[in-house]
């Protein structure tokens, strides 16, 4: 059941993600489907809990979809009512989708399991580094933001509502998202990738900032 489970639910998360832009498109779904396999072998987690939890945590985003939170883990949760698996698994699966975002910070602490925490640390590792600032700045490019503005300083958000509805420029968020992403962190395995990770996003900010300054 699993190898056919695992493959029809990539074709079935390929075809809702044929159009998405491109910092949460297939090939995000397979990098941290990829890096959750690894945290998940090393930390002795549930597999096919993982395995669907990253191939099914972006199906339906709510930046992209109104705002609405509960389509992505709706989605989910219907895809996986027609397949054999049982369903205390289903339940888990869903619980981990609807509680991943990031969200400035304010969905922490709601919801934890081994398996949440090793997809968690996965997406969030595909945030960070050389590939998490690919991701950002085509995405600032997709909601047609300016890449820097010194008048405009990163803030700390009152509410997620405010982290949301934010349209800074694209160097704030680097402040307000990537470089706090190392301490939240839950796995042993995703703490160490992190340091490297986080080390290449300050490497950037710092030279980002003196060429801005005609420093470097
Ligand atoms: P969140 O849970 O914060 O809504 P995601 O986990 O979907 O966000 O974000 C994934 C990636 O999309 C971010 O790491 C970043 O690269 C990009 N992104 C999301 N929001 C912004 C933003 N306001 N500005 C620039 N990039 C963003
Ligand atoms: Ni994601």
């Amino acid at each position: 059941m699993t190898e056919t489970l695992l493959a029809a639910t990539e074709a079935y998360v390929k075809a809702q993600l044929a159009e998405a832009e491109a910092g949460h498109d297939w090939w995000h779904i397979h990098r941290v489907h990829t890096l959750a396999c690894k945290l998940g072998e090393t930390e002795r987690a549930d597999m096919l809990v993982v395995q669907l939890s990253a191939l099914l945590h972006d199906i339906a985003d709510a930046k992209f979809h109104g705002g609405d939170e509960e389509l992505g883990p709706a989605r989910a949760a219907a895809y996986l009512a027609q397949t054999a698996l049982d369903a205390e698994r289903q339940k888990h699966v869903v619980d981990i989708i609807r509680h991943l975002s990031f969200k400035g910070g304010f969905n922490e602490g709601r919801f934890y399991s081994l398996e949440y925490a090793v997809v968690r640390d996965a997406d969030r590792l595909d945030a960070m580094g050389a590939i998490g600032i690919a991701r950002t700045f085509h995405y600032g490019g997709f909601r047609n933001r300016t890449l820097y503005d010194p008048a405009i300083p990163p803030v700390q958000y009152a509410d997620r509502e405010a982290y949301k509805s934010s349209t800074a420029p694209t160097l704030n968020h680097f402040h307000e998202k990537l470089l706090l992403l190392k301490e939240g962190m839950l796995t042993e395995s995703g703490k160490r990738l992190a340091e490297g990770r986080h080390a290449v996003l300050q490497a950037y900010v710092d030279q980002f900032l003196a060429e801005w300054h005609g420093e470097a």
